[in-house]
């Protein structure tokens, strides 16, 4: 048996190392189509996508800048400013949420997991078509100002942001542990 498999080469970009071009709306489309297919209990598709392009950047960084301040008042300036450039880098970035729905049948955390799973195939599908990616959440995924700003409902959460655009880096994948190390058999 062949033991290579193209899956085992994902791997994330970090975020200065990812430049334009990004994924076009097209290429986009398509990559959220394989998050739309994600495993999904009673299909209730309990996830939404933001894109975040150009300008709108800016405007991110400004809310996470604000956001900061608020949560940490005497917040140094120097992190402030470098916390304000991260969402400059990237020339996409797509959030991804968790749009929890009321269900008896369906618990929240399928749900959740359900978004985990639609975020990974946003990962997987960017890698395959080229693009370098990488999931980043942090205080600001939690925030609620930042949730507001973004126009988030009461049951809504950001899974997280995922940062899209050209590798400048070819990174090797990281390290995978012995699957011996996470695997019993039950008898
Ligand atoms: C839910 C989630 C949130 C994450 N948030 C962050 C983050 O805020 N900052 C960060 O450096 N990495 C974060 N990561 C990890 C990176 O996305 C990445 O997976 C990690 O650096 C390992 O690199 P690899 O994907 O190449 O194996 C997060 C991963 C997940 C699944």
């Amino acid at each position: 048996m062949n033991d290579s498999l193209k899956l085992l080469e994902r791997h994330s970009t970090p975020t200065r190392a990812l430049v334009e071009p990004a994924p076009g709306d097209r290429q986009l489309r398509l990559i959220l189509k394989t998050a739309l297919g994600a495993p999904d209990h009673g299909r209730l598709h309990p996830y939404c996508f933001i894109s975040i392009r150009g300008d709108a950047r800016r405007k991110l960084s400004e809310v996470f800048a604000k956001a900061t301040q608020q949560r940490e008042p005497d917040v140094d300036p120097i992190y402030l400013e470098k916390q304000k450039e991260k969402p400059l880098h990237p020339p996409l970035i797509v959030v991804v949420v968790a749009s929890l729905i009321e269900s008896l049948k369906i618990p929240e955390i399928e749900q959740m997991l359900t978004a985990g799973a639609a975020a990974h195939n946003v990962l997987l599908a960017a890698n395959a078509l080229g693009f370098g990616s990488i999931w980043l959440t942090g205080a600001n995924a939690y925030d609620d100002y930042v949730r507001g700003e973004l126009g988030l409902a009461q049951n809504e959460r950001i899974i997280g942001f995922i940062y899209l655009g050209t590798p400048t880096i070819d990174i090797p994948p990281h390290p995978i542990p012995e699957v011996s190390a996470h695997l019993t058999s039950w008898e």
